[in-house]
């Protein structure tokens, strides 16, 4: 009697445990540990009788083909759900309703589509989803939304082609994404926006041609991304806008060419490895102050004198390392860079000498490899990289015959004087085009037609002096177009209007009298335009009105009299201005009014400047960082209590007159830790100390002369000039510069 009493006793309390169901006969079952495993089954739907307390249920390997609205609303109580290798084509919205405790769930080697947008919808805590090698062309931006927990997302081995605007909205706590092996070509702008967490990135093994610079602004956090394997030749100017970047990877890619500002904002950078890539030639990198291991093993590297500015820079250096193995000239192959002197780096000057002729060994193999692929006399052609280049052959033409998927054609030093129409028809693939030192003066209309993904135009160094609007057409996809040095005289309108995507335009050293109403029509994407070292007099109030977006205008080295305030408005997005190096004698107040609350780098320099009005900063001040006003006649400046945020300041080279009016100046310099050269010029007695330690004497409200540090702190919270978070720092800095 007791014994059945008893069995029956612990069958209740087991069932109160498990929940009331029982273990499928299929499945082993732990109800102490709340698992469930039914691998390797051939199940073809979620079992119904899973007991409800079930905590880690593992399905892998059986022949699930669509998980159904509320599959799991009998088991709320899941942390881990494993659903690998299950033949999965089809979620439902909704399927996985009810799993709000689930913190892992594993999809991965299904065979899944899409991803709709309430897929997921309910996973709360889930911190970790898997679903690689899956067949994913497409998820629906909002899929994410109410993954709120979330640490890591595995979506390698898909076939995403787009990232769309928005995808990733809602991961507020994602570490780590891993998207490679993919087929990604195309990233919006957006698509990233809103992962202000996440660390690291594998972008690896897609399609990208070249770097998503947008995209990738927008990870403020990211410190390691991985690029590798992707078909890019290059790397522009300033085109790595990640500010937490510790750790990049670009390793068996086809890169090219790498310019030395590409890292310029990203300066936190600590470790480029750039192996197996295509670079003969690097050059120094500028704002990498904290590299300490760049690899370039595996790439022919030719030690010559176009590698010596970076050998210096390595030599500079000493907490750099540098991994560079030299592929040639031959006396050098196979030696470390770093185990030559700069002065080996030699290139002879004639032509065709031994030197040249080793050169021009060492790079025939790969041209020779693939007998019977097309490619035109005098002209080598990479078939592998999808590179060809006639560089410096005396060319008068553009020779026809290119491998029709070559991405890069290299033209520069030539002598070509003008570009027929449809020089270029059959290359609807090429990416880069490089025409400069080509001695060009005309272009005729059509010369670019058919060239429908070309990304980068550079007509530098020419002699042109004129273009048709019509002279872009065919071009939808130019993102940076090169006209520097050449002869322009003006800017055609309506050009731009063919180039819907136009990111840079460089127009500096030309002839550009003036920008004239609406010039820049059709520019609507414009974020930076160069017009440095034109003949500029004059900025038409709308010039500009077109290219709301510019985020950079460079206007230094012209003839402009004052501050083109009224061209300025409209401008939403203008961070960095230019102005160095015009007559300007005045800046008014109210100057730079049009771009409150926006820019951040200031270009006054070398202007002749007599006079700051007071307001002249007004509206621009306080997000301020870098301002530069040496080499100008200034004897005054108004108060900079309210730049809060400078962290690069250049008043030098000015005759600064240290009487009463100066006096703010004076304490500001105090109380900031900035290094500033100001040095006086006026009262006599004092011409040639630093406005700092100008004794100011017979001024009201002077500063007590010796240390005392209290009541100088006050002080200087008082004129309100530190704030509170940096106020003893600074203040300290300022002590110390002192002492
Ligand atoms: C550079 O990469 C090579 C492999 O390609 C590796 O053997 C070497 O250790 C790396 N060097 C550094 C400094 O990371
Ligand atoms: C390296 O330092 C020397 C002086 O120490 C300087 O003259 C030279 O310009 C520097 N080179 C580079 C490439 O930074
Ligand atoms: C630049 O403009 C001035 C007039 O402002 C003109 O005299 C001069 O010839 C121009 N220079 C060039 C190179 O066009
Ligand atoms: C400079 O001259 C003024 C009077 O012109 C005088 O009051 C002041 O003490 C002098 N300062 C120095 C540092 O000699």
């Amino acid at each position: 009697m007791e014994a059945p009493a008893c069995w029956t006793l612990m069958a209740v309390l087991a069932a109160l445990v498990a929940g009331s169901t029982a273990c499928p006969h299929y499945c082993i079952c732990d109800n102490i540990q709340g698992t469930v495993t039914c691998m390797k089954q051939q199940l073809t739907e979620i079992p119904t009788t899973i007991p409800e307390a079930t905590k880690h249920l593992d399905i892998r390997g059986n022949n699930i083909d669509r998980v159904t609205t509320g599959a799991f609303l009998p088991i709320p109580y899941l942390t881990h759900l494993n659903l690998q290798k299950c033949n999965i084509n089809h979620l439902h919205e909704g399927a996985f309703r009810g799993l709000g405790r689930l913190r892992s769930l594993n999809l991965g080697f299904n065979n899944i589509e899409f991803i709709y947008q309430e897929t997921f919808d309910g996973l709360y805590s889930l911190q970790q989803l898997i679903i690689d090698n899956n067949k994913i062309e497409e998820i629906k931006p909002g899929a994410f939304a109410q993954l709120g927990s979330l640490n890591v997302l595995n979506l390698e081995g898909n076939f995403l082609v787009y990232l769309p605007p928005l995808l990733f909205q809602g991961l507020q706590q994602i570490k780590y994404m891993r998207l490679s092996k993919n087929m990604i070509n195309n990233i919006a702008d957006e698509a990233f926006a809103g992962l202000w967490t996440l660390k690291r990135l594998s972008l690896d093994s897609n399609e990208l041609q070249y770097l998503p610079t947008e995209a990738l602004s927008r990870l403020t956090a990211v410190a390691k991304l991985d690029l590798s394997q992707n078909p890019m030749t290059y790397l522009g100017e300033e085109v790595f806008r990640m500010r937490s970047l510790k750790h990049l990877m670009m390793n068996d890619m086809s890169l090219q060419d790498v310019l030395l500002t590409a890292f310029l904002h990203s300066p936190k950078l600590s470790v480029v490895e750039f192996r197996n890539n295509q670079l003969q030639v690097i050059q120094p990198l500028e704002g990498v102050e904290s590299l300490r291991t760049i690899n370039l093993t595996g790439n022919p590297i030719q030690c010559n004198c176009f590698m010596r500015p970076f050998r210096e820079w390595m030599a500079n250096r000493t907490k750099l390392k540098a991994e560079v193995l030299c592929h040639g000239p031959g006396r050098y192959e196979g030696e470390r860079l770093d185990s030559l002197r700069p002065v080996d780096l030699r290139c002879d000057s004639r032509p065709l000498d031994k030197e040249e002729e080793e050169l021009s060994l060492v790079n025939k193999p790969a041209t020779n490899n693939q007998k019977g692929r097309p490619c035109p006399d005098h002209c080598d052609c990479q078939h592998d990289l999808q590179h060809s280049s006639c560089e410096g052959k005396g060319l008068r033409k553009i020779p026809k015959g290119f491998p029709p998927d070559s991405h890069l054609l290299d033209m520069r030093f030539n002598d070509l004087r003008f570009i027929p129409r449809g020089s270029f028809s059959g290359m609807k693939q090429l990416v880069s085009l490089h025409l400069q030192n080509c001695n060009i003066h005309h272009l005729n209309t059509g010369a670019f037609r058919g060239l429908r993904n070309l990304i980068y135009l550079y007509l530098s160094s020419n002699e042109i002096n004129s273009l048709q609007p019509e002279i872009f057409e065919g071009l939808p996809e130019l993102t940076y177009l090169y006209l520097d040095h050449n002869r322009l005289t003006s800017i055609p309108k309506g050009a731009f209007r063919l180039l819907p995507n136009l990111f840079a335009l460089h127009l500096e050293y030309n002839t550009i009298p003036q920008l004239t109403d609406d010039n820049m029509e059709g520019a609507e994407k414009l974020r930076r335009l160069h017009l440095t070292g034109n003949n500029l007099t004059y900025v038409s109030p709308t010039a500009l009105r077109p290219s709301g977006q510019l985020q950079k205008l460079f206007l230094d080295e012209n003839k402009l009299t004052e501050v083109p305030t009224v061209a300025l408005m409209g401008m939403s997005a203008l961070d960095e201005l230019k102005l160095s190096r015009n007559p300007i004698k005045q800046i008014e107040s109210g100057a730079f009014l049009p771009v409150k609350g926006l820019l951040q780098h200031l270009w006054l320099n070398n202007l002749g400047l007599e006079k700051i009005s007071d307001g002249a900063f007004d509206g621009v001040d306080e997000q301020m960082q870098s301002l530069y006003l040496e080499n100008n006649q200034l004897s005054y400046i108004p108060s900079l209590e309210n730049f809060r945020n400078l962290h690069t300041i250049d008043l030098s080279n000015n005759p600064w007159d240290c009487d009463c009016p100066l006096l703010p100046l004076r304490r500001w310099l105090k109380s900031s830790n900035l290094k500033v050269r100001a040095v006086c010029s006026l009262p006599r007695n004092v011409t040639g100390v630093s406005v700092k330690d100008a004794p100011f004497k017979n001024c009201k409200g002077n500063l007590p002369k010796k240390n005392q540090a209290s009541t100088k702190k006050r002080k200087a919270s008082r004129t309100g000039v530190v704030r509170k978070t940096v106020n003893r720092k600074k203040l300290k800095g300022s002590r110390v510069g002192m002492e």
